[in-house]
């Protein structure tokens, strides 16, 4: 499973690159605008930490104008992956990308229909969005699996890329269902190592050491 980090902080996209298990960076309009910064400087920047794919969002919601902004966010950097919105103007962008050879990540995906047509149109990535699904009383986690098995039927070979995920249980179990990414917010992924037996396993080798000095 790959690793994505779900945000726009230049800082938190450093540390988790420091650590070598960061193979990508998502960003979506939210988070872009809590940085508070020029969108097209700070892709610019993410670019130059990771080479992995650093998916940035269109905010139209008419195709051509989508496209308009595709074609300038792609300029940046040759990782740069199209974010677009499930949506109708936003499957017909899909289409003309796939034509261009832009990578495309389709997002706010809700349902296995809706992960089913932008794969048949030729999505490289597809963000299922599991933490939002149970916010509102479903399972996220359902439609992973589900996806799955539709992928695999028809041999897709867009990658599922959960999203939304807001603890490291989300990551693990999307890691079950074969989800071949999962992004994730700085908090959720420097949990990924974590455990207090670790920590207390150290301090007692650590005090029994200085027992022996
Ligand atoms: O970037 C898309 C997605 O990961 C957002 O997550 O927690 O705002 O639902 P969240």
């Amino acid at each position: 499973m790959k690793f994505f980090l779900d945000t726009a902080n230049i800082d938190q996209i450093k540390a988790a690159n420091d650590m070598g298990i960061l193979d990508g960076v998502t960003t979506n309009p939210s988070l872009v605008a809590r940085e508070g910064k020029d969108f097209r400087t700070l892709v610019e920047q993410i670019c130059r930490i990771t080479s992995g794919p650093v998916s940035a969002e269109v905010v139209s919601t008419e195709c051509r104008a989508m496209m308009t902004e595709a074609r300038e966010l792609r300029q940046i950097a040759p990782n740069v992956i199209i974010k677009l919105p499930t949506i109708a103007e936003g499957i017909k962008a899909l289409k003309i990308c796939v034509a261009e050879e832009i990578p495309v990540n389709m997002t706010l995906v809700f349902q296995p229909l809706q992960a089913l047509i932008v794969a048949k149109v030729g999505a490289k990535f597809c963000s299922p969005f599991l933490g939002r699904l149970d916010d509102i009383g479903e399972d996220g986690m359902k439609l992973i699996h589900d996806m799955r098995q539709i992928y695999d039927n028809y041999m897709f070979e867009t990658e599922i890329l959960a999203a939304s995920l807001r603890h490291p249980f989300h990551v693990l179990e999307a890691a079950k269902a074969g989800a071949d990414i999962g992004t994730m917010p700085y908090s959720v992924f420097e949990q990924l190592w974590k455990h207090p037996l670790t920590d207390l396993g150290l301090e007692k080798f650590l005090s029994d050491w200085k027992k022996l000095k």
